[in-house]
């Protein structure tokens, strides 16, 4: 086991880096239609709560260990305690269910720039037969997935980084300015109640809350790429300067603020041209288009919003197919670039079913969910709450609040404010919520 020489050339390159892998489709595509089907504001202030409970002393968590030991994921979590490598491992399955969907969703977003700049008419049914269509989807899906392993083997992922702490400002701005104009729309004001006012009379059986608990939980640890590893990497190229609990609050906060500006936008849009806020994963589709359309020079408008979408989904796949090549090039003797087109070759195969069964052939289902659906469901649901869960348990008990505080606190240097809330999410909160969600939720899917 050898410790990374390589280290993040700043705090801020740092950062952005991990906000470029939290901020992705997730933010811009995932929370406005999770937020629709599953309530509203109720969802946002579990949302919140989760994000409190398990979303920062988690990812603080991945951080420590991974800048305590230095070293891959795997790795990492063995030299916390030689059993404990498997902690670490979740990545490396989890990364390919979110790959099959994010490839899909990416290769949408990449039709919508190309007729932005077309100017065809995406009326509200144009998504659902596009979708629903075989061939087009997987050659657009296709290509997202070869800028994608592009990338990661041309070793341009460092500037991507640097492209990013440009593109995600901006990406800012404009998502204000979209939020601005959406909350303008005439009857915008449905959907900003929507959003932030909770109706906990909607809510009529247990089953209704837990499937809201689920959604919410799985939502906190796919938006920030909690459970996978992707994070102890991240935090093995830190130095030992860093204030980890500092960044991980920026971090949070970041991702927190773009997932709500980009709720605040869609979902009085949703209300103000009456669609269904339940609509699902077509949401940001359907309802951008009709926004984009009443703007003077909305089709330029729409383009730019569309790439930088699709910049927004690349700075989180690169860092998911790395966790995946990074660990087929530690095991085999393939250099990096076999590798990458190995495992992009097993992705694009996973994806072409995922894309079909949105509508093509509508019949590969597992139970009740489409493919598509398993693949997200798999990931959020299954794989990153059991990482998260042996994350809480490893730093809890196995390792210690005592030499995690040490970790964080850099040796003492920094003051460790939080220390004991920290103790008491990681030790108690986190895994006992995760364990109960999780055990429930899966016995009504059963059942
Ligand atoms: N967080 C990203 C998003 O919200 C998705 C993602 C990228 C991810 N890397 C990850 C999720 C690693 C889990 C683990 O779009």
């Amino acid at each position: 086991m050898k410790a990374n020489k390589e280290q993040w050339s700043s705090k801020f390159g740092f950062i952005m880096a991990a906000a470029g892998s939290a901020i992705g489709l997730g933010n811009l595509w995932k929370f406005p239609y999770i937020t629709g089907t599953s309530g509203g504001a109720v969802f946002v202030v579990i949302y919140i709560v989760f994000l409190l409970l398990l979303g920062i002393p988690i990812l603080l968590s991945e951080l420590a260990i991974g800048r305590y030991a230095g070293m891959n994921a795997i790795d990492s979590c063995a030299r916390v305690h030689p059993k404990w490598g498997f902690a670490g491992a979740f990545g490396i399955i989890g990364a390919f269910g979110v790959m099959a969907s994010y490839s899909v969703v990416g290769g949408w977003v990449i039709k919508y720039i190309i007729n932005s700049f077309t100017d065809t008419g995406m009326g509200a049914d144009y998504f659902t037969e596009y979708s629903a269509k075989s061939f087009e989807p997987i050659l657009w899906m296709a290509l997202f997935l070869i800028i994608t392993c592009a990338i990661v083997t041309g070793g341009v992922a460092n500037g991507i980084e640097k492209v990013s702490s440009v593109l995600l400002p901006i990406l800012i701005v404009f998502l204000v300015g979209i939020m601005i104009y959406c909350l303008t729309l005439p009857n915008a004001i449905e959907g900003v109640k929507f959003f932030l006012i909770p109706d906990f009379s909607e809510i009529t059986s247990v089953s209704d809350f837990m499937h809201i608990l689920f959604n919410a939980m799985g939502q906190v640890f796919f938006s920030l790429s909690l459970g996978m590893g992707t994070l102890i990497t991240y935090g093995s190229y830190l130095p030992k300067d860093n204030n980890l609990a500092a960044s991980t609050v920026i971090i949070v906060t970041l991702d927190t603020i773009i997932a709500i500006i980009s709720g605040l936008a869609i979902l009085p849009a949703v209300f103000s041209f009456g669609f269904e806020p339940t609509e699902g994963f077509g949401l940001i589709f359907k309802t951008l288009p009709a926004v984009f359309s009443r703007m003077s020079g909305g089709t330029i408008i729409a383009a730019a919003f569309f790439i930088l979408v699709l910049f927004a989904a690349l700075t989180s796949s690169i860092s998911l197919l790395e966790v995946i090549v990074s660990w087929v090039c530690s095991k085999t003797k393939l250099t990096r670039l076999k590798a990458a087109i190995a495992v992009t070759s097993v992705i694009f195969i996973t994806s072409c079913f995922a894309s079909l069964s949105v509508g093509a052939i509508p019949d590969i289902r597992i139970g009740s969910m489409s493919l598509f659906e398993f693949f997200s469901f798999f990931s959020d649901k299954i794989i990153m709450p059991l990482g998260g869960f042996f994350i809480c348990i490893l730093t809890g008990y196995v390792w210690g609040i005592n030499n995690a505080a040490k970790e964080i606190s850099n040796d003492g240097k920094l003051k460790f404010t939080m220390r004991r809330l920290f103790s008491f999410a990681i030790r108690y909160a986190a895994p006992l919520l995760i364990a109960v969600i999780f055990v429930s939720s899966i016995i009504s899917i059963v059942q």
